[in-house]
């Protein structure tokens, strides 16, 4: 760690995804000293691990700004470390150490569960994981996923839209069924990402589908063609297709029942009613069976509950009162059994709210969230003495029983990638196992096991 950097304050951040990087760059330029503490070897977060692997260009462009906000002297990189209750720190670790102030941008870890029947089944996921998987991110990357030959997406978002085009383009199953508790017009994916998929659209049984829902649109003054058009506004640029997989919808339906590779999945019927905004579903009492082998839940996620601080709602618990609002937002951890601030932890990014807008917002949320920060170290006194914290740091660091990554193992991991990526004569090309990263980065001998 560089003892020389004249700073004012001392920040860990958790968690390198978008939100930590750009919040790190702005508590840096504001003259903080930057500790970021990430779960992965690699920084990105679902920037990373996350977008499309085909997105080549977009990940490119991001590891870039990456790079650069990693090559700031403020900033301290440390990968292969969790923070929580079941880490390799705590939050109250940090606070010993003397952090000044913590923000958490861990993003959203936790799997929302929704307490069906069936949901531990083979077979069953929920996107992230297998998000992670195709992704190349370990442990994830070595998991086995079982993917049949039909499969019941549950969500119509852009994350449905990513794994759709992941079972159809490169899986090849039979059929995708993206299954949607409410109707044609909620959809909440983009026409770029229907691109995608489109040209495995069964048409058809859009039409049919579309008229089986007409009645319940109407009811609540929807225009089923206007919807029909969106989804049908992907077929004039979409990509050649690679496989025969039908890909359908099934509207109106909520998942009620998993009952296995055999027997398919279970939906109550729903009906929009009106609501605050746009019509909720309702659900009517009658089920019915569609017959898939994987259900993939695309739903959202929660954050990490054994993170250490309380969750609510699938979020984290902020002050409903913020001290240093930014845009009118709090961006203060909470607890709610005392009634107080958790002493010196902010959130930002997808820790603040969870599955929450594209890399763009996670940014602008990092750097609100940062300037929530600046205005609470505002109010203290600069830290007499960092060169202890730091101290304290490194002596706590020595005693995590696996390597811990710095910025100059990132390069020489970077350099590998880059040498094997000529080497192979392809686009984008990572390692997928930490064993792999870390005797690229000289970290383990060969043939010496990693856990
Ligand atoms: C499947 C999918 C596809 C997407 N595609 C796009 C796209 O094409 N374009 C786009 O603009 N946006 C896309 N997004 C959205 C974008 O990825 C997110 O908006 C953004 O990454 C959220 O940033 P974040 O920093 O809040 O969280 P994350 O990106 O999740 O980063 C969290 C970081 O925290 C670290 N971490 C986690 N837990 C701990 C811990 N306990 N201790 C220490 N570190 C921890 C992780 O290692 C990670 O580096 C996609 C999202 C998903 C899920
Ligand atoms: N290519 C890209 O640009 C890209 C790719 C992936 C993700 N992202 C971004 O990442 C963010 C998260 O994406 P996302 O797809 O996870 O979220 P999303 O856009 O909010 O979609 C979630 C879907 O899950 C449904 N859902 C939620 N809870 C449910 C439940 N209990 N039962 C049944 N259905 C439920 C929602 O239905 P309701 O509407 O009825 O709640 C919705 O259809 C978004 O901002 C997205 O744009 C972008």
């Amino acid at each position: 760690m560089n003892a020389d950097i004249q700073s004012s304050y001392l920040v860990a951040v958790i968690g390198a995804g978008p939100a930590g990087l750009f919040a790190a760059r702005q508590l840096a330029n504001a003259g903080a000293r930057v500790i970021l503490l990430n779960r992965d070897i690699k920084p990105g977060g679902l920037a990373e691990y996350g977008i499309y692997p085909d997105k080549v260009k977009m990940k490119d462009g991001l590891r870039k700004q990456f790079r650069q906000i990693l090559d700031m002297p403020q900033i301290h990189y440390i990968g292969n470390i969790t923070i929580s209750q079941t880490g390799d720190l705590t939050l109250p670790d940090l606070r010993t150490i003397g952090f000044q102030a913590i923000l958490v941008t861990a993003g959203a870890q936790g799997t929302k569960w929704l307490g069906l029947q069936g949901e531990e089944l083979v077979g069953v996921y929920h996107a992230k994981d297998l998000v992670y998987h195709y992704n190349q991110l370990p442990p994830f990357s070595e998991k086995r996923f079982i993917l049949g030959k039909r499969a019941a997406l549950i969500g119509v978002g852009n994350v449905m839209m990513d794994i759709a085009r992941y079972l159809i383009r490169r899986v090849k199953v039979d059929e995708v069924i993206a299954v949607a508790r409410r109707g044609p017009a909620e959809v909440k994916f983009t026409k770029s990402e229907m691109e995608n998929v489109a040209c495995n659209l069964d048409q058809a049984a859009l039409a049919t589908e579309i008229k089986r829902v007409t009645p319940a649109m109407r009811a609540v003054g929807q225009d089923p063609e206007a919807a029909k058009a969106f989804i049908l506004s992907g077929l004039p640029r979409a990509l050649e297709p690679v496989s025969n997989t039908r890909f359908r919808f099934d509207f109106l339906a909520s998942p009620s029942r998993i009952l296995g590779a055999e027997g398919g999945e279970v939906d109550e019927d729903t009906v929009l009613i009106p609501g605050d905004g746009e019509p909720q579903a309702k659900r009517t009492g009658t089920k019915r069976v569609i017959d898939v082998d994987t259900v993939i839940f695309c739903i959202g996620d929660r954050v990490d509950e054994n993170f250490g601080l309380q969750v609510r709602k699938n979020e984290f618990v902020k002050n409903p009162n913020p001290r240093f609002p930014v845009e009118g937002l709090s961006y203060e951890a909470y607890n709610p059994d005392l009634e107080r601030p958790v002493d010196r932890v902010f959130v930002a990014g997808w820790s603040r709210e969870a599955s929450s807008g594209l890399v763009g917002v996670a940014r602008k949320d990092g750097e609100h969230g940062a300037q929530a920060v600046i205005q609470y170290l505002q109010t203290l006194p600069p830290l007499k003495d960092i060169q202890t914290a730091l101290a304290d740091l490194e002596k706590r660091l020595n005693m995590v029983e696996k390597p811990l990554i710095s910025r100059a193992d990132l390069l020489k991991l970077e350099a590998a990638e880059r040498a094997e990526l000529q080497r192979r004569g392809l686009e984008d090309f990572k390692f997928s196992t930490n064993a792999e990263m870390l005797q690229a980065m000289g970290l383990v001998k060969e043939g010496s096991s990693v856990s």
